[in-house]
């Protein structure tokens, strides 16, 4: 079992700015793996460190789940352009699991990001790779997919995110939405 659990939604992590990652060292590097064992276990395809609830900009992905190779850890990702046009998928997230809804979001963007090894780096990303970047971004500025989702797709997933806030609210005693 992984050393972490992937928090759900209700759990106030979810909800706050991550900060910036300084120097990288060991801990940071130990912190990459325990969401590398996280999101292999949870058969995901990305991470982001508030998930396991560390308020922290570090972002894995793992695309072998949709049969591609790439896989990476980035720091301090950043957005520094996005298409014009606004294109639908369904998605999912492992903290709010079970929950699916079709997001819009730009096709293309760039990334700025640091390395594990300190290098500054710039991605282009389209597809899946696009689609994974920003909504793990998204999680490090407390943003998540619910928050898109048209009122039509919160009305079919509302009992199982109820349940998740319930189960929250037991274990923490408050959530946040
Ligand atoms: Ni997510």
């Amino acid at each position: 079992m992984a050393k972490r659990e992937v928090i759900t939604y209700g759990h106030p992590v979810l909800r706050q700015v991550a900060k910036p990652v300084g120097k990288v060292d060991e801990r940071i590097r130990a912190i990459i793996q325990d969401m590398m064992e996280a999101l292999a276990e949870e058969e995901g395809i990305g991470l982001a460190a508030p998930q396991i609830g560390i308020s922290e900009r570090i972002v894995i992905i793992d695309l072998s789940k949709s049969g591609q190779q790439t896989k990476m850890a980035l720091l301090n990702p950043e957005i520094i352009f996005s298409s014009k046009d606004s294109v639908p998928y369904e998605e999912g997230c492992l903290s709010i699991p079970e929950v699916w809804g079709t997001v819009y979001r730009p096709s293309f963007i760039k990334v700025k990001a640091k390395t594990t090894t300190g290098k500054s780096i710039v991605i282009e990303a389209d597809e899946i790779l696009a689609r994974v970047l920003q909504h793990e971004i998204d999680h490090l500025n407390g943003k998540l997919f619910l928050d898109y989702l048209s009122e039509e797709d919160k009305a079919k997933n509302a009992e199982k995110i109820s349940a998740l806030l319930e189960e929250n609210r037991k274990k923490l005693g408050h959530v946040a939405l």
